[in-house]
């Protein structure tokens, strides 16, 4: 791999970006300053360094982020910003947002290149529970409770699988699905006669959203999460 393609990779900016580094002598390949950008290394082998930090090749990146609303979890979109554009870093490396959550929803969202894992995460059968923090328009109706927990039903052709809700407090609750139909938080609360006006998903499996993070703020797992998930 080039050595310009290397470092963008792994993190260290823009190709424009890491090209001046390189020419401005702040890297090393197995010792060597090397100013040269366009020179091919071998990245399972070679010895590469950034100012005296040696650079880990890693294949896959897994970064959680604090989606803002007016972002679409996409990786292109003709009309509207994406949560790539966001992204500083990692250019080249191919991620994808694990799921979508809807242009005006904020909070927790996975970016990845590993397909197996997204699918994983996903998938409607590993029944991975996703949890969000819901403000409605009116107090929730209790009579509905039941239903969500046993599976409420959309319409004719849709029902939803039990899900459960906790931390109710008049206008707000947390809702926690194991699958991730079409708006499927705004629906349900549709079907129990009510209307989401704030949406923001709090966790996926056994990740939260790192509250330290601001809105469009971004990071990489850490070991544990991602263990913790994988
Ligand atoms: N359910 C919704 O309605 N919207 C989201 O963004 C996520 C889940």
């Amino acid at each position: 791999m080039r050595l310009d393609k290397f470092l963008s990779h792994t993190g260290f900016g823009t190709r424009k970006e890491v090209k001046k580094l390189v020419r401005n002598g702040w890297v090393t390949i197995n010792g060597e300053v090397c100013t040269k950008d366009d020179i091919k290394i071998d990245e399972e082998k070679d010895i590469i360094m950034v100012n005296d930090e040696v650079v880990s090749y890693k294949k896959f990146v897994y970064l959680m982020m604090n989606k803002p609303a007016g972002y679409v979890s996409a990786t292109e979109d003709f009309y509207d910003p994406t949560v790539m554009d966001l992204l500083t870093k990692y250019e080249g490396k191919d991620l994808f947002p694990c799921g979508r959550l809807d242009k005006d929803t904020e909070g927790l969202l996975l970016l990845t290149n590993d397909g197996q894992l997204a699918h994983q995460l996903l998938s409607p059968k590993h029944h991975v529970e996703k949890e969000y923090y819901v403000e409605l328009d009116h107090p929730f109706d209790l009579k509905y409770l039941p239903l969500i927990e046993q599976g409420i039903r959309l319409n004719e052709e849709e029902v939803c699988a039990p899900a459960k809700i906790t931390n109710i407090s008049k206008k707000h609750l947390h809702l926690i699905l194991t699958e991730g139909k079409f708006h499927q938080v705004k629906r349900m609360m549709i079907a129990a006669e009510n209307e989401v006006t704030y949406l923001k998903r709090l966790r996926m499996g056994t990740v939260w959203l790192d509250d330290s993070l601001g809105l469009g703020e971004y990071r990489e797992l850490t070991k544990e999460e991602l263990e913790s998930l994988q």
